[in-house]
């Protein structure tokens, strides 16, 4: 296969933003008066924020209504952005600038394909976005992962056939979006939680364009 794109995810592939979504959900189970362990925390990757919320919620036994779920959903978010609004470019992850580099060098096509919506800010913390042709973010998508709106979308604003591009992810639930929309993946993990993509590695360290060879 000769591949024209790569769509990447951005939490955990990019960047390791866990940390400070933990933080924030913490904060917020603390307010609420339980605990909120780095475990719990594992659930929460690459899951919306809302879903998030109602994973947080169930595991203090909260029930809440629509209005005030929404306000504790902003809230947690507020205080997320007080941290990842300081991010900078020593936060990429190894081997991300120089494999970003070494695809466009080659004419592939690049775009972002993630559920955040804060995906932007950090972007730019990063000095990235000079590298994307397209960024497809939680802002542009209804559906979330597993479903493959994120990532067809991003194929089709590189007007590129799905099945020129690879996905680069961190969790299964994005793994199972892109075989869903008929892309091949390249999973960022352990094969154990990833074992369905087309390839797994544990990192972009020392990623060259080798892994593209399918
Ligand atoms: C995903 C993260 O990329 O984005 C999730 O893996 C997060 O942990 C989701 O909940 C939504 O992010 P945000 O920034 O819009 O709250
Ligand atoms: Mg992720």
């Amino acid at each position: 296969m000769h591949v024209k794109g790569c769509i990447f995810d951005l939490d955990g592939v990019i960047v390791d933003t866990a940390k400070y979504h933990y933080l924030a959900w913490r904060r917020l189970a603390n307010e609420l008066g339980f605990d909120f362990t780095e475990k719990d925390n594992e659930r929460l990757k690459g899951v919306s924020r809302m879903a998030s919320l109602e994973i947080l919620l169930s595991i203090g036994n909260v029930t809440l209504s629509e209005a005030e779920k929404l306000a504790l959903a902003a809230k947690k978010n507020e205080w997320y952005v007080e941290y990842i609004s300081r991010m900078n470019k020593d936060e990429i992850l190894p081997g991300v600038e120089n494999f970003l580099e070494a695809i466009r060098s080659e004419g592939i096509k690049v775009s972002l394909g993630s559920a955040s919506k804060n995906s932007m800010m950090i972007l730019n913390n990063l000095e990235l976005t000079k590298y994307f042709d397209a960024i497809i973010d939680g802002n542009k998508v209804s559906e979330a992962k597993p479903d493959p709106e994120v990532f067809l979308l991003a194929a089709k604003e590189l007007d590129l056939d799905p099945k020129d591009c690879v996905v680069f992810e961190d969790a299964e639930a994005g793994i199972e979006a892109a075989i869903r929309a008929g892309m091949q993946s390249i999973g960022i993990g352990s094969v154990e939680t990833l074992g369905k993509a087309t390839k797994v590695i544990p990192n972009l360290k020392d990623a060259d364009l080798t892994i593209l060879e399918f």
